[in-house]
């Protein structure tokens, strides 16, 4: 298997909440990833989905097509999400929901965030579940911030030096993953693609 190509992995960024300190998560993991050669990525947002109220799920897909389009062409998938009362926001899910058979055979890498000390680890574990039975394969490099209301200053700078080591691997991860699944979904027969 070669290492040639570009790899298309967007960036989902979890809550609509107003003051949300993810957003600062999510904008210094994605400026990280387009340090990359080997990564092509966007950012969504989920305030930016107008969702329904009275509809859900695959049948409003067709309502967010640059959503669909980018996980259609996606090899993988960061998610960046608060952790709330150990879960993940509601909106997140609902975003999730609007697709199913495009997430199959692709990776996902997990970015939690917290104001108590754990890091979300606790959001990640919720997620794992889930994202299983969306088809997505999940990386086990995860990247925690935790007490994240102390770790950017006043221009969104991230504090912290040891974040460097940390996301480098963490990407390496995903890209290898990505990569593979990849070569698999082009290489090896299966009725899903
Ligand atoms: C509804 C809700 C529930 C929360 N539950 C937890 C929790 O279980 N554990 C935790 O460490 N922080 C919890 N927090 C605090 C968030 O982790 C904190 O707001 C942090 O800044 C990340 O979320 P944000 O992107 O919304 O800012 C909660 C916040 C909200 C709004």
């Amino acid at each position: 298997m070669g290492d040639e190509g570009t790899l298309y992995i967007p960036l989902l960024l979890g809550t609509s909440r107003k003051e949300r300190e993810s957003e600062k998560v999510a904008k210094w993991v994605l400026s990280k990833m387009a340090e990359r050669d080997d990564i092509e990525t966007r950012l969504f947002d989920v305030r930016d989905f107008d969702l329904p109220r009275d509809h859900y799920g695959t049948e409003i897909g067709g309502s967010f097509p640059e959503w669909r389009d980018a996980i259609i062409r996606a090899d993988g998938l960061v998610i960046v999400s608060p952790e709330y009362n150990h879960g993940y926001p509601g909106v997140l899910k609902s975003v999730l929901d609007v697709l199913l058979k495009e997430y199959i055979h692709k990776a996902v890498a997990f970015v939690g965030v917290s104001a108590g000390p754990w890091g979300g680890v606790r959001v990640i574990e919720a997620m794992v579940p889930m994202v299983r039975e969306l088809g997505l394969a999940v990386t086990f490099t995860d990247l925690q911030f935790p007490s994240v209301g102390s770790k950017f200053d006043g221009e969104g700078n991230l504090l912290d030096p040891a974040y460097e080591k940390r996301v480098a691997g963490f990407l390496d991860e995903l890209i290898w993953m990505s990569r593979t699944l990849r070569w698999g979904r082009q290489n090896v027969k299966s009725k899903y693609h």
